[in-house]
């Protein structure tokens, strides 16, 4: 197993000069009671654009640590974060308020509805918020994109935990960001909607300009992205590229090994 990984394709970057992520020895540390317990070890990561990778581990690796420290939501204790070409730490609140909402997409798995209004109106409300007049023709196709066409006037509270994702995700696809975090993006979706889900955030990964991170447990939706950096206790460990589905099982199921 170890020489069919080692023979996989060196770093494919398509073309970017500088990384839209990046990210160098970057450390977090949370406070528990007294005692400060380091989570993030020193990652260091690039993402270009048209790139999309996947950061796959156990549970309780850090991945989804590291999304939120990579996306400005969390501060790393120690290291630098240059996303879509700002450095975090020198943002204002304000100018990293706006660059989230302008230029960086989540999906996360709590979903930020506001149950009040109608999918539609809550895919628009990124625009609303930025004082632009909503493409409606684009809010439209991208609801029917994950399969909401029919769902477009209803509220979330009427919507199931799967619709309720997938409104969540039209509204970062119809605000098409530079950059896009996902966590477990399909991972309450059924297989075909979580297959156009994905083609869809794969399409836009491809975009000039753009890229997406995603964090994930299912090996086909690792598979589909150009990278897959795997993580194990707060340090990266690992990186495939262009992997088949059973590759990246194989590895994943080694990361629990002394082996890796
Ligand atoms: N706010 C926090 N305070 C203390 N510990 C945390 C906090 N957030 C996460 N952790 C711990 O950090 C570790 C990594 O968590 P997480 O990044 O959620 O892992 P993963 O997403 O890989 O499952 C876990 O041991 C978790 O308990
Ligand atoms: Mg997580």
């Amino acid at each position: 197993m170890t020489n069919q990984i080692e023979a996989e394709a060196p770093t494919a970057t398509r073309g970017a000069p500088a990384p839209l992520i990046a990210a160098h020895d970057v450390r977090k540390s949370y406070q528990v009671g007294r005692d400060s317990v380091e989570i993030l070890h020193g990652v260091s990561l690039g993402v270009h654009e048209q790139e999309m990778v996947a950061v796959m581990g156990p549970s309780g690796s850090g991945k989804s640590t590291l999304l939120y420290c990579l996306a400005g939501l969390e501060a790393p204790t120690s290291g630098g974060i240059i996303l879509a070409g700002k450095p975090l730490d020198a943002l204002s609140r304000a100018d990293l308020a706006r660059m989230r909402r302008s230029q960086v997409g989540f999906v996360f798995q709590s979903y930020n509805l506001i149950p009040t209004l109608t999918a539609t109106e809550n895919v628009a409300l990124p625009y609303l918020l930025d004082k632009a007049k909503p493409p409606q023709d684009l809010i439209a196709s991208t609801l029917a994109t994950v399969g909401l066409a029919e769902r477009a006037d209803a509220r979330p509270p009427s919507m199931s935990g799967g619709e309720q994702q997938r409104v969540a995700l039209a509204r970062v696809l119809a605000q098409q960001p530079q950059v896009i975090f996902a966590d477990e993006p399909t991972g309450a979706l059924d297989t075909r909607t979580g297959e156009l889900v994905l083609a869809e955030l794969v399409r836009i990964a491809h975009t000039p300009g753009r890229c997406v991170l995603v964090v994930t447990h299912d090996p086909k939706v690792a598979a589909s992205c150009d990278r897959i950096l795997f993580m194990r206790d707060g340090l990266l460990v690992r990186e495939l590229h262009d992997a088949s589905v059973d590759t990246v099982a194989a590895t994943l199921a080694g990361l629990g090994s002394r082996e890796v």
